[in-house]
């Protein structure tokens, strides 16, 4: 039995809890929240604290919270050498405070706290100084039956920076296209089927071969007829660049 205490109770810590909590293999020793009304609904499953001085020994404690308290919070930890690991795509393994035994648990997915998601289906990145904690990093990967990879903080950065791109960048281009559909009165989901076919062309095809639209033919009426359309003038520069990358144009001419 792996005995694991989860630190934040946000998005990622709160699904973090869902996964382990009907899983065989793990014990959950302590959820701890600084702010004990997000987690009191569980306090029948699980022990819950708002105190670090409190905390039990566990073989690792997994800290959810945000990026910019990593580092703040691991130094406040009144305990040395256990395993420590944060759940950051973007922060440094090194931003955990040294006196633990530092460690990488990044699930490569995006979470909101009321969304229901396939846990199995995500893959984890690890990374650890010693390969005894990354054992235990990799079982608690196996018998969650998710996928794992060994990435380092450097190439983590990096992924991070890439799923920027098809997550928050994606979504937001979603975010324009319900403002255009909205202003015409259509119904947004009779977009859907085709983000749908447009995600599922990437699992037979390269992101490049799979493109099509009037910016890879080049309809210059086209595209400047959508131009025009858009009202806000963020939206036209941001078509205009998007064509151009696609086209390999010289986008201050569009
Ligand atoms: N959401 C995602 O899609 C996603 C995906 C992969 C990885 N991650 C990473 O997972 C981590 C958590 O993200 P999240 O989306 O779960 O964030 P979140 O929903 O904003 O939750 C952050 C949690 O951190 C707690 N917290 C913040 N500062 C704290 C401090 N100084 N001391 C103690 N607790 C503190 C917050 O407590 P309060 O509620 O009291 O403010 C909250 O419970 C981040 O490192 C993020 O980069 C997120």
């Amino acid at each position: 039995m792996i005995k694991v205490i989860i630190l934040g109770s946000g998005n990622v810590g709160t699904h973090l809890f869902k996964a382990f909590k009907n899983n065989i293999d793990i014990e959950i020793i302590q959820w701890y929240s600084r702010d004990l009304k997000n987690i009191n609904q569980y306090s029948d499953v699980v022990k819950i604290t708002d105190e670090l001085n409190e905390l039990e020994v566990a073989d690792v404690y997994i800290l959810a919270i945000n990026d910019d308290s990593i580092n703040e919070l691991s130094s406040k930890l009144p305990f040395t050498n256990r395993l420590v690991c944060h759940t950051s795509g973007s922060k440094s393994i090194n931003e955990l405070d040294s006196k633990n035994r530092q460690a990488i648990f990044y699930p490569l997915q995006t979470f909101s706290k009321d969304s229901e998601i396939d846990f199995t289906k995500i893959p984890l990145c690890l990374e650890s100084f010693s390969s005894k904690d990354m054992n235990l990093l990799k079982n608690i990967a196996t018998t969650l039956n998710c996928d794992y990879y060994e990435i380092s903080s450097v190439q983590r950065e990096k992924l991070h920076l890439a799923a920027v791109f098809v997550n928050n960048f994606t979504n937001h281009l979603f975010t324009i296209a319900k403002e255009i559909t909205d202003e015409s009165n259509i119904d947004f989901d009779i977009l859907k089927p085709l983000i749908s076919e447009t995600v599922q062309k990437i699992y037979k095809l390269d992101p490049k071969e799979a493109q099509t639209g009037p910016a890879v033919r080049n309809d210059k009426e086209t595209i400047n007829k959508h131009i025009q359309d858009l009202k806000s003038n963020d939206h036209k520069q941001l078509y205009k660049l998007m064509t151009s990358l696609i086209n390999n144009l010289d986008h201050e001419k569009l």
